[in-house]
């Protein structure tokens, strides 16, 4: 019987280790985690992350092949494969800062792996790197030998927050690398024997160990560069009259550019693109390649961009200055159907609003206090507001009463639409002003 056992029970690894213990139950599967706090709400009724039908797969399988455990070094001694699904942020200092990943939490772990193990281990890179960090942890993992084999796969992890079991179950590919070795080659078997529980053969993909890590970061860059694309095509819609969901649509039907991710919208957030193609700049510079470099970091210039482009039009469409004014954020989370915010362009949004009060000029005045509150209802945060902005497009505010709404507002009544969710024509009829991302004014 194989022994699973994964260190980090974040976003990737307690929905990927769920899954994999619902749909293998002769596998024991144990999620580790040094944050007590996480593991206790994994264990408790209310998971620390909210993710649609993750609760139901957990409650399945909690307590009989699936484990969520503080005690880190026991079930990584125990376990035949170790997956490292731990956090890798960008570096905020030393070299690389602002764009290398950091590699702090994998380090850690991997030499954990080593100082405790007793048996051979597979250990699989869940956690999205830089490529060639497989060289580095088979370096760390075999300097403290004691006869010990371990074989390093790259497994990165596709899923997407707020579909994340729909994911697991149907993924369009699960990717394996690993070395092109005897080895390597038994290594990847395992593993594809345990995705081969529910993932048609046909979509696990095999590879060589660096194509694998490059892929996972390759995969997100191109997903983010067809957002900064239409994100860059609504602002000549916008100029032109054009109406970007009409273009997105258009070029959408061509089967060689397909119809996903292509929704205009305030800017990508989360905390991943970013990262990833921040690391991707990072890599192709350490290699000499500032062209390929300077590419990519287009992708998040315009992601600045179109952040900056909606407060803008936000604070020039409300005479000028936003100071004094109610505004309500409808939606704080990256997108909808999570509860994550990191990195989401509503913090960006709300930052540049704080900067455009003139407080700030005046630091010691009594205006100088930040007036933010979060409260539940969409028809309370909207009461006596001047503009609403959408900064999440939650399947709520798309069924808003927008005559109520506009009734108990300032007038004029702004709406600025950071996701193209509202119907403009009828809001227009209702009274409101209305900019929505990349359509006709
Ligand atoms: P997360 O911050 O939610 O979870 C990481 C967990 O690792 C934390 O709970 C932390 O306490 C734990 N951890 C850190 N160091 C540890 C150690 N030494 N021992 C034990 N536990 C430790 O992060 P996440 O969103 O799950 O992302 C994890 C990785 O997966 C990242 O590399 C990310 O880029 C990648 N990824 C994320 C997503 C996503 O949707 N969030 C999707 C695909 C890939
Ligand atoms: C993304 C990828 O889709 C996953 O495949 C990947 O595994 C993951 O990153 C990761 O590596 O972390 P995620 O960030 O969870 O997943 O969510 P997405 O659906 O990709 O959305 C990212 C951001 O782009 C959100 O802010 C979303 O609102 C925005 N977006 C998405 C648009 O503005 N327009 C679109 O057409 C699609």
């Amino acid at each position: 019987m194989v022994k699973i056992c994964c260190i980090g029970a974040g976003y990737v690894g307690g929905p990927t280790m769920a899954v994999i213990a619902l749909k293998c139950p002769e596998i024991q599967v144990a999620v580790v985690d040094i944050a007590s706090a996480r593991i206790n709400a994994w264990n408790s009724d209310h998971l620390p992350i909210y993710e649609p039908g993750l609760d139901d797969v957990v409650k399945q399988c909690r307590g009989k092949n699936l484990h969520f455990s503080t005690d880190v070094e026991k079930h990584v001694a125990e376990a035949d494969i170790v997956f490292v699904s731990v956090n890798t942020p960008t570096k905020t200092q030393g070299l690389g800062a602002g764009k290398a990943a950091d590699l702090t939490y994998w380090e850690s772990a991997a030499r954990m792996i080593g100082d405790v193990s007793k048996s051979d281990k597979i250990v699989v890179e869940k956690s999205t790197v830089p490529v060639k960090t497989a060289e580095a942890i088979e370096k760390i993992l075999t300097h403290n030998r004691k006869g010990i084999n371990f074989t390093i796969l790259s497994n990165p992890e596709f899923l997407a927050e707020g579909t994340a079991i729909k994911d697991l179950y149907n993924p369009d590919r699960v990717l394996i690398g690993g070395r092109e070795t005897p080895e390597g080659a038994k290594a990847i078997q395992t593993l594809r024997d345990v995705y081969a529980h529910w993932v048609p053969i046909d979509k696990i993909l095999c590879t060589n160990l660096w194509s694998a890590e490059l892929s996972k970061l390759a995969a997100n860059a191109f997903l983010a560069q067809r957002i900064s694309s239409v994100n860059a095509m609504s602002a000549l819609c916008e100029a032109t009259g054009a109406d970007v969901s009409q273009v997105s649509h258009a070029i959408g039907t061509d089967s060689r550019i397909g119809p996903k991710f292509l929704n205009a919208s305030v800017g990508f957030g989360g905390s991943c693109f970013q990262k990833d193609i921040l690391n991707l700049v990072y890599i192709c510079e350490c290699n000499g390649l500032p062209e390929v470099a300077t590419y990519w970091k287009q992708v998040i210039k315009v992601n600045d961009y179109q952040k900056t482009r909606f407060v803008n039009r936000v604070v020039s469409s409300m005479f000028n200055t936003v100071s004094g004014k109610k505004i309500a954020i409808l939606g704080f989370a990256f997108k909808k159907d999570t509860g994550d915010t990191r990195e989401t362009p509503a913090i960006d949004v709300c930052k540049k609003f704080d900067w455009d009060h003139p407080a700030h000029l005046q630091p010691s005045s009594p205006t100088s206090i930040k007036t933010v509150s979060v409260v539940w209802d969409a028809y309370e945060a909207t009461k006596d507001a001047h503009g609403i902005c959408i900064m999440t497009e939650w399947d709520e505010f798309k069924k808003l009463d927008y005559q109520k709404v506009y009734d108990n507002m300032q007038k004029p009544a702004f709406v600025f639409d950071g996701r193209n969710i509202v119907e403009v024509e009828k809001l227009r009829k209702i009274g409101f002003i209305v900019y929505s991302i990349g359509k006709p004014l």
